[in-house]
Formats: C-alpha cells, structure tokens, sequence
C-alpha cells in the first residue's frame, strides 16, 4: 500500500482561542477529505481540548507542537505526553525554534522522541541545519548527529512510523523554500542514516517531510523532489485558503 501523504499546520504561539476555532472552520469549508492525504493540525496545547471537541476527526488530526519527557510529577508549566495521550495523534518534537530559544539539546530531543512513543503519539521529529552550519558545510554532519541521538533509545517497530521533517532553519519564515536539489539531497541523506541504522524495509517506510517557505506556489515542485512524503507548513497555515491550496497540491501529487 502507498504511504498517505501528510501535511502538517504548525500555528505555532500564534492566535487566540476565538481566532483558532474560526480558523479550522474555514479549513474544514475548505478542505476535502482525501484518503491519500493526512492533513494534521498542531495549534497551542490551550485550543488541543476545545478544538478536539469540534473538529472532523475523518479530515483533520491533531499534534501538539512539543511535550515533555517525563510522564508525571513536580515540574511547574510542563505539559506531558501522557498528558497529551488520546489527545493527539501526533508531536512535534525537536523543531528549530524549540532548540534555539528553549535550548533543547540533542539528548533532550531523544528522551522526548521515546515519551512520545510510549504514549503512543507518532512525533514529528524536525531536523535541519542553520545557515550559519550550511555555509560551514555542515549540513550532513548536523542531520546526521540530530537522527542518530534522536532514535537511538527506538525500535524499528517505533521508527517506520515516524515521521520526520526536513526544517532548513534558514529557510523558516521567508518566502522563498530550499531548492528542490537541496531538499532532495537531504532527503536522501536522512533516509541513507535510517537505512544504515534499521535496513531499506524501514527507511522507505518512514515519512519524510520538507518544511520552511512552503506556499502555495511552491507545492508543486516540492512535491516532485524525490522521497518528499508532505510538508510542514508555518505561516500560511494560519491563511485557510491557502493552507487549503497546499493540501490540494499535496492531493493531486499523491495521484501521480
Ligand atoms: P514557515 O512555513 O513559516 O517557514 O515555518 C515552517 C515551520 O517552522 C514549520 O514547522
């Protein structure tokens, strides 16, 4: 069976309670159901319970956008996983912005990645080199240091099912993505790690997701690269119409 594209809405620390609810109101308008694509939301933990009480858990699941690695206990303004169980379907974890003001380290991404898992949410691991690391030529080496920590303490069984996004820092909150040969380049790269580390079965197996810039226009030839499984998508993701001309470019390139 072919593997549903997915494409993720991170709102990341943006509206309020109101603004949330009328937005995936206007996405649900807007956006089909389409077997061959997931379309998943990840707003702020505040608008997990109510918007999960009003969504179309047929067209949309949802994320959190982080959680914490320990399950329970004293740690003032953590949300947990098992908190986030049955909750949400999916995490994101480790994302650029995460690492960069929070200071999340390498081992902390790992330990999250195995909280997530055994609370049964699917993470969303984010890796992706800064442009300070690019123009150092660092890029493989930083990919390659962020995948391996992340699944060292999972299974094989744990990392078919993840899904992991391609986030060139330096291409977050512009409008202008990574070329189709840098995104297909580190693509490849990190299936080759997943490849090296669990076999071929599991490399093809995981989803790989390209983030940064991605607007509508873009989709089309994103979506051509190689081995690109969706697309995480930031600010227009707050836009319904044109979060749902991604999906319905990320549909009609799941037909070919
Ligand atoms: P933009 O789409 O705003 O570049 O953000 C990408 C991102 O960080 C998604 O997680």
């Amino acid at each position: 069976m072919k593997k549903p594209k997915i494409v993720v809405a991170n709102w990341k620390m943006h509206l309020n309670v109101h603004e949330a609810s009328l937005l995936l109101h206007k996405m649900d308008k807007r956006i089909h159901d389409h077997r061959s694509v997931e379309v998943v939301i990840a707003p702020s933990y505040l608008y997990l319970q109510p918007l999960s009480l009003e969504v179309d858990k047929r067209k949309f699941k949802l994320a959190s956008q982080d959680g914490y690695y320990v399950d329970e206990g004293s740690y003032t303004g953590a949300v947990s996983f098992s908190q986030l169980r049955n909750l949400v379907q999916y995490s994101i974890i480790g994302h650029s912005e995460r690492r960069r003001y929070f200071n999340e380290g390498l081992e902390v991404v790992r330990d999250k990645m195995a909280a997530a898992i055994r609370n049964n949410i699917t993470p969303i691991l984010c890796v992706g080199e800064t442009s300070e690391e690019r123009h150092l030529k660092e890029t493989k080496q930083v990919i390659h240091d962020q995948i391996t920590t992340a699944l060292s303490d999972l299974t094989s069984e744990d990392v078919e099912r993840l899904v992991i996004g391609y986030e060139p820092v330096w291409a977050i909150g512009g409008h202008e993505p990574a070329k189709p040969a840098d995104i297909e380049e580190a693509v490849s790269w990190i299936r080759y790690q997943i490849r090296e580390l669990y076999g071929k079965d599991v490399a093809e197996g995981v989803r790989v997701i390209y983030g940064g810039s991605d607007e509508p226009e873009f989709v089309e030839g994103i979506m051509q690269v190689d081995g690109v499984d969706g697309l995480l998508v930031g600010h227009a993701s707050l836009n319904a119409e044109q979060f749902a001309d991604i999906v319905q470019g990320v549909y009609l390139s799941s037909l070919k």
